[in-house]
């Protein structure tokens, strides 16, 4: 790979990770109304707690499919044959689902592990609060399309997309829940 085709590859990989990165962002704007767990416990906590709702929950996934399709729709217009990067339609469009829906399931499996630490709903967690929805993506997607992950981030070159895509992802869910804080949107800055 020349040094240009690098930058190509780490760029896609951001680019292609969009649906994932929506969810979490629209769950805060859509969110609200009859939690996922209908304030059920288990063992004297909650299982997931209110900040996780069902209105966030599709709200976000859907928001990530319809900025997936709005990619795919400019790639296609702009006659890209691999759609920059989701690959053919058919997979492409199964990518989308998977990417956005697995964030938001990351994000709601970060909050069962929480809650079973004892943390109440909002309390900060480093490390977890930024990476849990980029986890579900991820898995979300390789179970379904490990092909695609891994020429997209993992085969040779393609790690230094990866690494970039861990960096990029702590520093824009830092800055987007700071300023989401401080816009009144967001309970808590993290
Ligand atoms: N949200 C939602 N439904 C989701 C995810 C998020 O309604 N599935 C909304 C909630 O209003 C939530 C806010 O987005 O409070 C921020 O999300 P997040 O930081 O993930 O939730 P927390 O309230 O911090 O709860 P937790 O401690 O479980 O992460
Ligand atoms: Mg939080």
């Amino acid at each position: 790979m020349t040094a240009l085709e690098i930058l190509l590859a780490v760029l896609v990989g951001l680019w292609v990770f969009v649906p994932a990165l929506l969810p979490n962002p629209a769950a805060v704007i859509f969110g609200g109304g009859r939690p996922v767990d209908s304030g059920r416990t288990w063992k004297g906590k909650r299982i997931l707690g209110d900040g996780k709702t069902w209105r966030g929950l599709f709200g976000g996934a859907f928001a990530g499919v319809a900025i997936g399709l709005m990619q795919i729709g400019i790639a296609y217009l702009a006659g890209s044959p691999d759609l920059w990067g989701f690959g053919p339609l058919w997979s492409a469009v199964g990518i989308l689902f998977t990417l956005s829906f697995g964030a938001v399931l990351g994000d709601m499996g970060g909050s069962v592990i929480k809650r079973r630490m004892g943390k109440e709903r909002g309390a900060e967690m480093p490390v977890l609060d930024q990476y849990d929805f980029l986890i579900g993506a991820f898995l979300l997607t390789a179970l379904f399309y490990s092909d695609w992950i891994y020429s997209t981030y993992i085969e040779g070159w393609n790690i230094l997309a990866l690494i970039f895509l861990l960096l990029v992802t702590y520093i824009l869910h830092r800055v987007v829940n700071i300023i989401g804080y401080k816009a009144g949107v967001k309970n808590e800055p993290w």
